[in-house]
């Protein structure tokens, strides 16, 4: 079988360049979108709808469904629920639907939607998505959703480790630099993880506003082996809404 081929975006404005339609999009937000999806769903949710936009979120609250949102890490006025993965609670989020709205995962996720397939990517699950991409027959590209178009290091970091974790399995191969050196900067990270994280600017973001105590749990490895994805289907909410479930 020919090696399949990986790649990784560093910057959601860096998506067009690359051709997606037959790839799996593995979209990664580590602090914190990627990792509060995956905690939902360990917790048990029935669907996560993303939108990228304030007024879907309030159009879908009229609704009558639960709102996440946050913009620049603080909680909006009008959703029920800010963006810490410690909220979402099998109490809370328990065959609910929740509609997500966040600074830049749910940009990333929407963008995805003309590949083949959207799964959601963290170091919660990372064993199982490079189980499960070992499998897939299918190439693929890693889309960090950065801060706001910028480079983001530890949606970098969780990059490298799946790269590198894909690259030893000897499925993938990959010529693109942006996957090399996402690996060169895990392997740095690795020789002492809790310093290295000090570089991180969305923990010190976090920290300002008091939201720093999820970090660690963001890289906590192998929580779960479920893989939430994307899927779109007309919806009685509104015609042709993406929704992410297990
Ligand atoms: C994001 O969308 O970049 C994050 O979810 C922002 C955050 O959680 O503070």
């Amino acid at each position: 079988m020919n090696p399949l081929k990986l790649e990784v975006c560093f910057s959601p404005i860096q998506f067009p360049l690359f051709q997606t339609d037959d790839k799996i999009v593995v979209v990664v937000d580590i602090l914190r979108a990627t990792t509060v999806i995956t905690t939902m769903f360990i917790n048990g949710v029935n669907k996560v709808i993303p939108v990228k936009t304030i007024e879907e979120a309030k159009e879908l609250k009229k609704t009558g469904l639960l709102v996440v949102a946050e913009r620049d890490g603080q909680k909006l006025d009008f959703a029920d629920f800010g963006n810490s993965p410690f909220y979402f609670t099998k109490e809370v989020v328990e065959n609910k639907t929740l509609v997500y709205s966040t600074t830049n995962g749910t940009n990333a996720l929407t963008l995805g939607l003309n590949s083949n397939k959207v799964i959601v990517g963290s170091f919660l699950n990372i064993s199982s998505i490079v189980e499960y991409l070992n499998k897939s027959l299918t190439d693929v590209i890693i889309l960090c959703a950065g801060w706001k178009d910028r480079f983001s290091l530890e949606d970098c970091l969780f990059a490298g480790a799946l790269t590198k974790k894909l690259l030893e399995a000897g499925c993938f191969y990959t010529k693109c630099d942006s996957a090399n050196a996402s690996v060169d900067l895990w392997e740095k990270a690795q020789e002492n993880l809790d310093a290295y994280l000090e570089k991180v600017a969305q923990k010190h973001r976090l920290q300002k506003l008091g939201l720093h105590n999820v970090i660690p749990y963001c890289f906590e490895h192998d929580k779960t082996n479920l893989i939430p994805y994307l899927c779109l289907e007309k919806d009685k909410l509104k015609e042709n809404l993406p929704y992410l479930i297990v």
